[in-house]
C-alpha cells in the first residue's frame, strides 16, 4: 500500500468508526426506509441480487467503505488473485481456483487443467452410461465420496443442491473417522455396483485414509478381488506417490494441484462425484455460474461489485459494529448444507490474527460462522436472533422461484417466512406495540403490563438479503463464488492470508501422539495428567 493510500485508508478507517457510533443504535426501520436507499444497496451480478438495504449503514458510511476498498486497492487484488499472483504468500504460491471454471481451464500455462476436466468428463459419462462397470460387469449404481474438510464439504453441498431426488448414480459423503459415519453410508450399498472417490489433496489425511481403507475392507468382504478392486476405486490428490503407496495406480487416479486450496476445490476433480450424479452438463453449469461471478468480480467497480460489497459489510459489521458473528439462513432445503460449507470457507481462510507479515493483527477477523435452513432455525435459535444480547448480522438467501414449479404454494409460504423473518429483525417491536397487541387479544391491562416486556424486540438487527431467480447449477456456481471472492476481499481488507491454515496443525500432531499413547506405542509421550488419566479411562471402557 503506497503512503497516499494507507493515509486515505487510515482516514476512512476513523471516519468508520465515527459512522458506527452515530449509527450502531440509529433505527433501522428508518434508515431502511429512506427513499431511494436501494439506489446504492442493491447491486445485481452473475444472476444473483444482493440487497444490502437493511445493514446499519447509511450514505456516509457507504462513501467510506468504499474509500476503504479504494484505499486497499480491492480492484487490483481481484486482478492479482485472477492472474494468478502469489496471493498465498506463506506457501509462495497463487490461489488459482477460478481457473478451473468453464472457459479458462484452457489456459496454456496449465495444460493438465483442461486434460484433467476431459478425463472428469469421460469419467462421467461412462460410468452414468453404465460402460465403466463393477467388477461384475453391472452399472455403478452408487458413488461415494470419501474425503472430509474441502474434499468433502463443497461436493456434498453441490450434490444434495442439485441433485434430483431419482437422480443415478446416486452421490453419498462420508468424512467422518467415527466409523458410524461410513457404515451407514454402506449399509444400503451393494459392493458390486459402489464406487469409491477418495478425495484428498495430500493424501495424508487421517480420517479419510482410515475410512479408505475400511472401504477396501468393505469391498473385498462383498466379493471384490483385489484385481476387481480398480473398477470401484479412484483417487483425487496431488500426492501420486502416497496414493500409489496406498494402492490406487496413477491411471486410478485425477490430478489436483498446490495452486487450489481444499475449501476452494470443488471445481476440480474434487467435483467427480457431483460430475458423476449430476451428468458433466450440470457440472459444466456450474463451473459456468462460477466464472460469470468472476467475471463481476473482475470488472464491476467497488461500489457495483457483489463480492466486494458483501466483503466490506462484513467489515463494518465485524471491525466497527463488534459483531463477532454472522448467520448464515437459506431459505432453501437444498442449501441446507451452505453454512457447513460456508464454515471453513470463511474460518479456516480468515480465522487469523496475523498480517500477511506475521504482524498482530490488532482487530477482530473472521466472525464465527454459523447458521441453518429456514424455516429450522425459525422453530430453534431465532429467539436468540430477535431478543438475545448479541447482535448476529446475517445473510437471508431466498430462490424466489421452486425448484420444481409444482410446488409453487409451499414454496411461496417459505419465501413469506423468509421476508417475515428479514422484516422483524428490522422493525422489532417496542414495549408499547406489544401492550397494545396483548390488550387486542383480550388479556387485562394489568397482564399486558406483565408481559409485554417480555414480547418486546429491539429490532434494528441488520442483514443482507440475496435473491435469485430459482436454484440451479448456474446460480450455484455463482453463489458459491461470490462467498469465495467475498472471502479473500475480507482478507485482503484485514491484510491476512485467505489461503493457508496452519492453524489445523498441532491438533493433527497431537492426536497421532495421543493415538500412539493409547496404542501403547509411545509410552514416554510428554502427555499432560488430564489427557493421560482420560486415555486410562477409555483403555478400561475397552477393556
Ligand atoms: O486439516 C484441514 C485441511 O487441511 C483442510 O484445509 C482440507 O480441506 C482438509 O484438511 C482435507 O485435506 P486433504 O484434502 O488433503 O485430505
Amino acid at each position: 500500500m503506497s503512503r497516499d493510500s494507507l493515509t486515505t485508508g487510515e482516514a476512512a478507517s476513523n471516519a468508520l468508526t465515527a459512522h458506527a457510533d452515530r449509527l450502531r443504535d440509529a433505527g433501522l426501520a428508518s434508515l431502511a426506509a429512506a427513499p431511494s436507499r436501494g439506489d446504492r444497496l442493491v447491486r445485481e451480478g452473475a444472476g444473483l441480487r444482493l440487497d444490502a438495504s437493511r445493514q446499519l449503514v447509511d450514505g456516509d458510511a457507504l462513501d467510506d467503505l468504499i474509500a476503504l476498498a479504494t484505499a486497499a486497492d480491492l480492484p487490483g487484488a481481484a486482478r492479482d488473485l485472477l492472474a494468478g499472483a502469489e496471493v498465498n504468500n506463506t506457501e509462495r504460491r497463487p490461489a488459482l481456483h477460478s481457473l478451473l471454471r468453464a472457459g479458462r481451464s484452457d489456459d496454456a500455462r496449465f495444460p493438465a487443467v483442461a486434460e484433467t476436466r476431459e478425463r472428469m468428463r469421460d469419467l462421467a459419462e461412462s460410468i452414468r452410461a453404465g460402460a465403466h462397470t463393477g467388477h461384475t460387469g453391472r452399472a455403478i449404481t452408487d458413488v461415494v465420496n470419501i474425503g472430509i474438510g474441502g474434499s468433502d464439504l463443497g461436493p456434498r453441498l453441490v450434490s444434495e443442491a442439485l441433485a434430483a431426488p431419482d437422480t443415478a448414480p446416486r452421490a453419498h459423503y462420508a468424512a467422518n473417522v467415527d466409523p458410524d459415519d461410513l457404515a451407514g453410508t454402506l449399509a444400503a450399498l451393494d459392493p458390486a455396483t459402489t464406487l469409491f472417490v477418495i478425495c484428498s489433496k495430500s493424501f495424508r489425511t487421517e480420517e479419510t485414509l482410515a475410512n479408505a481403507l475400511a472401504a477396501r475392507r468393505w469391498l473385498q468382504g462383498g466379493g471384490v478381488a483385489d484385481s476387481g478392486l480398480a473398477r470401484h476405486c479412484l483417487a483425487v490428490t496431488t500426492n501420486l506417490e502416497a496414493a500409489a503407496d496406498f494402492g490406487i495406480p496413477e491411471n486410478q487416479c485425477l490430478p489436483m494441484w498446490d495452486w487450489v486450496g481444499g475449501r476452494y476445490s470443488v471445481w476440480s476433480a474434487v467435483g467427480l462425484s457431483c460430475a458423476i450424479t449430476l451428468g458433466w452438463d450440470r457440472f459444466a453449469a456450474l463451473l459456468a455460474g462460477a466464472e460469470a461471478m468472476d467475471a463481476h468480480f473482475a470488472s464491476a467497480a467497488p461500489a457495483d461489485n457483489l463480492p466486494m460489497l458483501l466483503a466490506l459489510l462484513e467489515t463494518w459489521n465485524c471491525q466497527y459494529l463488534g459483531a463477532g458473528n454472522h448467520v448464515v439462513l437459506p431459505y432453501s432445503h437444498r442449501l441446507r448444507r451452505l453454512p457447513d460449507f460456508l464454515q471453513q470457507l470463511t474460518m479456516e481462510s480468515n480465522g487469523k490474527a496475523v498480517t500477511r507479515d506475521g504482524e498482530p493483527l490488532g482487530t477482530d477477523s473472521a466472525p464465527v460462522l454459523w447458521g441453518s435452513a429456514g424455516t429450522i432455525g425459525q422453530h430453534s435459535f431465532h429467539q436468540l436472533l430477535h431478543q438475545g444480547t448479541r447482535r448476529c448480522p446475517a445473510d437471508i438467501l431466498l430462490p424466489l422461484a421452486p425448484t420444481d414449479p409444482a410446488d409453487r404454494e409451499n414454496h411461496a409460504r417459505l419465501i413469506a417466512n423468509g421476508l417475515a423473518q428479514s422484516r422483524a429483525l428490522v422493525i422489532g417491536r417496542s414495549q408499547a406495540e406489544a401492550r397494545d397487541a396483548l390488550l387486542a387479544r383480550g388479556e387485562d391491562p394489568a397482564e399486558a403490563d406483565r408481559l409485554a416486556p417480555h414480547l418486546a424486540m429491539p429490532g434494528n438487527r441488520p442483514h443482507n438479503l440475496i435473491t435469485f431467480s430459482r436454484l440451479t447449477p448456474e446460480t450455484l456456481g455463482a453463489l458459491l463464488a461470490l462467498y469465495e471472492h467475498r472471502t479473500y476481499c475480507s482478507a485482503v481488507l484485514w491484510g491476512i492470508n485467505a489461503f493457508d491454515q496452519w492453524g489445523v496443525e498441532l491438533g493433527k500432531e497431537i492426536g497421532k501422539q495421543v493415538f500412539a499413547v493409547m496404542q501403547g506405542d509411545d509410552e514416554g509421550a510428554a502427555l499432560d495428567a488430564g489427557t493421560l488419566s482420560l486415555v486410562a479411562l477409555w483403555k478400561s471402557a475397552n477393556g
